[in-house]
């Protein structure tokens, strides 16, 4: 199924814009048999199947990872957790289902390249410190997004957003435990741990996006309360709650123009270096051609399970009509 022409064309009736407009500025909910602009809804789409994709895409770094985790019980909350990633992403595309998009058109802009997914999955996962500081500052950053889209002006977004929030918690405990631990641990543990850190840190401060003024579509989503604050204000609050949490273990940032700044109650922090962020989102980054390789086998892989169940999907049709 394409993309559902909008009511209103390629020009909006200015009276229905100005009606929906109403609506968002109340606080209302927008939800999928209401009128939209098109603009709102093709935003929302390419926001939400992004997201739907990084949260598939995100399981590959941390997969890697379940046959050498260090104990039965990592190994089951780190299943778990994967498992949970893959939920999303299937919650995700329902809702995006719900703009008149389907999951096969949305999964094959992810297969050919053109949709995007978050930049922090192209990098690589090299010790198990890795996975803790996924859960810690991935999954952390992950939540300050979250909870805000939880107040999105599109309904079926902002549920998935509160139920998806729940289990990010759980996330977020146990990379922090696995962080905390090697943190207290012997002197290699506690060095495997601040490297990778120093490896995380800059990709988890890019996740937040390009900085406002660079957001070519910031302000039109916050103007429809799809977004409710600048990737600025999220990635502060984000350094603002994560700095504390390696203090109390004793870790430090590879940032040395990190320091708090009394008048804003801020952690005011360095210059990110945006050019790695553009080269990784084009597709330069050190895992993006592995990433789409192992979706294209998975989804090539999968293709017989489809078949089978079409077929049997059909021949389940074909005997109810008999029936009848
Ligand atoms: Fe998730
Ligand atoms: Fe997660």
């Amino acid at each position: 199924m394409e993309q559902k022409p909008s009511k209103a064309a390629a020009t909006d009736d200015p009276a229905l814009v100005a009606a929906f407009e109403a609506r968002i500025a109340a606080g209302e909910s927008i939800e999928p048999k209401d009128w939209m602009p098109d603009r709102y809804r093709r935003q929302l789409t390419r926001m939400m199947s992004q997201h739907a994709h990084s949260e598939i895409v995100g399981m590959l770094p941390e997969g890697n990872w379940i046959t050498r985790a260090p104990s039965l019980r990592r190994k089951m909350c780190l299943i778990a957790k994967v498992q949970d990633e893959a939920g999303h992403g299937l919650y995700i595309y329902c809702g995006t289902e719900t703009l008149g998009t389907d999951r096969q058109t949305l999964v094959e802009q992810l297969l050919d390249g053109t949709a995007k997914y978050s930049s922090i999955f192209n990098y690589p996962t090299l010790t198990w410190a890795d996975i803790g500081c996924i859960g810690w500052l991935v999954d952390g950053a992950a939540i300050v997004n979250q909870t805000v889209l939880a107040k999105a002006s599109y309904g079926p977004y902002a549920r998935a957003m509160i139920r998806i929030c729940k289990e990010e918690n759980f996330h977020k405990r146990q990379g922090y435990e696995i962080v905390a631990t090697l943190a207290t641990g012997t002197p290699a543990q506690k060095a495997m741990v601040q490297d990778a850190l120093n490896r995380w840190w800059w990709p988890s401060l890019m996740m937040f996006g390009p900085s406002d003024k660079d957001s070519p579509n910031s302000a039109e989503l916050l103007k429809w309360r799809v977004k409710r604050k600048t990737n600025d204000e999220l990635r502060q609050r984000f350094v603002n709650l994560t700095v504390p949490q390696a203090q109390a273990v004793g870790l430090t940032f590879p940032d040395p123009d990190l320091k708090y700044d009394e008048a804003s109650e801020d952690w005011k922090f360095g210059a990110i270096d945006w050019d790695e962020f553009f080269e990784v989102i084009k597709g330069n980054g050190p895992c993006n051609q592995d990433r789409i390789a192992a979706r294209r086998k998975a989804h090539d892989e999968g293709q017989w399970v489809r078949e089978a169940s079409a077929a049997y999907a059909e021949k389940n049709a074909a005997r109810s009509t008999e029936a009848a």
